[in-house]
């Protein structure tokens, strides 16, 4: 019973908010509830929802596909923007004005959003000279034999995302002593300096061709 009292309020309200911007009263009630998802995302559609969008810093590549991955590293990656453990402006401005519950809310959006057919157990054999880099780094062992199905929740799935945000991720964990580049990451940071710039970039043209968990999911602006 008060079950049932619950939902027929939440659904009131739901409907209510819906009918806000037509009806004052409505919008009243729909300010007493949580904000909704969609105004939560409205700030992020335009880069990370649009497919082929560009970044153009530190160098022009493509905004990284985040529908898809796990919500625990989602919530990883914007506190680490939040903290400044990852230095990337933008990004750092933007989880600067995100509560834990607004990242808690938008990383289990985001990794619901995505439900692309799970890739395959074994990827596609490296080339030789690549298969002896990811061997050297050890990458399956963390991120995964098919590298999107990554051994703790808080590390990312990387099969399949763009390569050329792979390779600028890779170069940031790379970058000391800049404002503005850069990634703080003891693993990372670890495993990217055993490498020369061209083989990241093998690698990440390599990673970014295999079958993907992730996706981008194209949204015009909610209302
Ligand atoms: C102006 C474009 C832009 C907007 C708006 C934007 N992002 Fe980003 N986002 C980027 C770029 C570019 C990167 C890559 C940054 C880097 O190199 O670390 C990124 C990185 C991320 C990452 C890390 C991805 C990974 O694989 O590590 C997450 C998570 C993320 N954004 C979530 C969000 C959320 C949530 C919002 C809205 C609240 C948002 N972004 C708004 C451009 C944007
Ligand atoms: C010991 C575990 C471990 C190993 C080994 C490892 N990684 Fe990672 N990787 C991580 C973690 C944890 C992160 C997230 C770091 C952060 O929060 O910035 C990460 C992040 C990344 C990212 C950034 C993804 C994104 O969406 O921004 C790339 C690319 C990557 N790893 C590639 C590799 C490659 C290539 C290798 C092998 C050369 C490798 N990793 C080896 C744990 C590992």
């Amino acid at each position: 019973m008060k079950i049932a009292l619950l939902c027929s309020t939440l659904l009131a309200l739901s409907t209510g908010f819906a009918g806000a911007q037509t009806a004052p009263a409505a919008a009243a009630a729909a300010s007493a509830a949580a904000t909704p998802i969609e105004t939560k995302i409205a700030s992020c559609i335009g880069c990370h929802g649009i497919k082929g969008y560009q970044a153009s810093f530190p160098e022009v590549h493509k905004v990284p596909m985040i529908a898809g991955q796990d919500a625990r590293y989602l919530a990883a990656a914007l506190n680490a923007y939040k903290k400044g453990d990852r230095k990337h402006p933008t990004m750092r401005a933007i989880a600067g004005t995100l509560s834990d519950a607004d990242i808690t809310d938008i990383s289990a959006y985001y990794q619901q959003q995505a439900r692309p057919a799970a890739a395959p157990e074994q990827p596609a054999p490296a080339p030789d000279g690549v298969a002896a880099l990811l061997a050297k780094g050890a990458c399956a062992s963390c991120h995964g034999a098919n590298y999107s199905k990554p051994v703790d929740g808080t590390y990312p799935k990387i099969a399949g995302q763009h390569a050329d945000y792979l390779y600028v991720a890779l170069k940031s964990y790379k970058t000391d002593g800049s404002a503005q580049v850069g990634r703080n990451n003891a693993i990372m940071s670890a495993q990217v300096k055993q490498f020369t710039l061209a083989e990241l970039k093998a690698m990440a043209n390599y990673l970014g061709a295999l079958p993907s968990d992730l996706a981008i999911v194209p949204q015009s602006k909610f209302r």
